[in-house]
């Protein structure tokens, strides 16, 4: 019965905003017309054989004809985004209680898994989804708001969203329910696959190729053959790749060794990019922040960063964001396009996670009971065994994958820009966010460290 019929949900996504290569060493900047001329350099993507900076690279901007700042708003007015306030809810439930150094975690995925769900309980199970997930009463117009971002990724642009979600289910126990089936199909493109669970490698390694192959090899291995056992009905597996280059890309050039500090006052180097260009900033003095807005190219998407004013102030601030008043659409609504000196330390994040007790802490407790009413998925009810995520996150200059932007500014000294400064030196939260939706969100308390692997080789110091 029910009570031995279980799916366990994996959630897997990867979010890349900026592709490193093997030479994603920072480059001494060599030189020497840089702080009589302001020039900012560029990326070629290549390491320069020696010290000097090859010049051919460098292109001239006029930067005295300004691009337009503060523009009149364009964004529409902030309302009230369902799929923001879930997230504000599950990131207070996941950030707060372990002392997490580094987090990413993807709010939209896991919630459309839970909107999948909805579509296939009754009763008790069905209101207490309603409740966590904040949906509407009808599953299908959930459905349909997901679909839009799933199916036809319509703020996403040249941004690159590939969602895919399978149910492998388990080919003895039970049958899937057809008419659901389509539904799903329809609305969340999640397809479905019999299994053998009793042949716990085979099936582990058929899920694995399925994963790496929709994660572009990113994620692998993500099953073991001993999460898999023969009383098992079905597998959710729901795996996310994002990848956005910049709009305005950072050059490798720029990034240099600059110090951190952490939580609790140590202080390390990492690996801090450098920009100036035009970027939406906000002042958030009730929350005693500063946000950034940096955009991806061609997309409505973008990386929202929400830097605490006092070194210590990521916990309080993370705090305030659970409120509902702060959902991060209405911090978005206020944030002005101006002229803004951006330092933004480079950071990867591998992050795996249990997100059953998060979710039970929201009051998500019968479908993880022998009670659970998911009664349409397949022939029988079932109850979900446990909700896995694993997320990585690569944050870099932008697009040294083949072409990258190569070009320079050359800032006369006569002619100051009063750009605003915006230095991310200490722990901060970030979001990547098309309209009202959150892909994903996370903290990040040790950047990129200025490593071995990114240290220039000593004969390039000193030739
Ligand atoms: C199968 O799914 C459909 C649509 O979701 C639902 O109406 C129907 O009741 C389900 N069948 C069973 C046997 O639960």
């Amino acid at each position: 019965m029910a009570s031995k019929a279980t799916i366990l949900l994996l959630l897997l996504m990867v979010a890349q905003t900026f592709a490193q290569q093997n030479n994603d060493a920072w480059q001494p900047r060599s030189y020497g017309p840089r702080a009589e001329l302001g020039t900012r350099s560029l990326a070629t993507g290549r390491r320069p054989q020696n010290n000097q900076q090859a010049l051919e690279d460098v292109e001239e901007v006029d930067l005295r004809r300004r691009e337009p700042t503060t523009p009149p708003p364009t964004r529409p007015p902030p309302t009230f985004s369902y799929m923001d306030r879930f997230s504000g809810k599950l990131f207070h439930k996941i950030v707060r209680p372990l002392q997490l150094r580094n987090v990413v975690f993807s709010p939209f995925s896991l919630h459309a898994l839970l909107g999948m769900i909805y579509g296939a309980s009754e009763g008790k199970t069905f209101r207490e989804l309603q409740q966590v997930g904040v949906f509407g009463e009808s599953p299908s117009a959930v459905a349909l708001d997901f679909e839009r971002v799933i199916k036809f990724k319509e703020p996403l642009g040249a941004a690159d969203l590939t969602l895919a979600t399978r149910v492998f289910y388990n080919q003895r126990l039970g049958g899937i329910n057809h008419s659901y089936d389509e539904f799903a199909k329809f609305y969340f493109d999640a397809g479905t696959e019999p299994v053998d669970m009793d042949r716990g490698k085979e099936t582990a390694a058929k899920i694995n190729d399925w994963v790496a192959d929709s994660t572009r090899n990113k994620i692998r291995d993500l099953v073991k053959s001993d999460d898999i056992s023969g009383q098992m009905q079905a597998l959710l597996v729901n795996a996310v790749y994002f990848k956005g280059r910049w709009e305005h890309e950072f050059s490798i050039m720029d990034t240099q060794p600059a110090e951190f500090h952490h939580t609790g006052g140590r202080t390390s180097q990492v690996a801090m990019m450098y920009n100036d260009d035009v970027y939406g900033l906000a002042d958030l003095p009730e929350l005693e922040a500063t946000a950034l807005e940096l955009a991806y190219k061609d997309s409505a998407t973008s990386m929202l960063i929400l830097l605490p004013n006092q070194r210590n102030g990521l916990p309080s601030l993370e705090q305030q964001l659970s409120r509902p008043e702060f959902d991060l659409n209405r911090v978005a609504h206020r944030l002005r396009r101006q002229s803004v000196a951006v330092r933004l330390p480079k950071f990867r994040i591998e992050f795996e996670r249990d997100m059953t007790e998060p979710l039970k802490d929201l009051g998500l407790l019968q479908m993880f009971a022998p009670s659970s009413q998911v009664t349409k998925l397949l022939d029988q009810p079932v109850r979900v065994e446990k909700i896995l995520q694993k997320a990585y996150i690569d944050v870099g200059e932008a697009g040294t994958e083949a072409s990258a932007a190569s070009y320079a500014k050359f800032v006369p000294l006569s002619l100051p820009i009063k750009s605003k400064e915006f230095t991310a030196d200490r722990p901060f939260v970030f979001a990547i966010r098309a309209q009202n939706t959150v892909l994903f969100v996370g903290h990040v308390e040790d950047p990129t460290p200025m490593n071995a692997r990114n240290e220039p080789k000593s004969d390039v110091y000193n030739k």
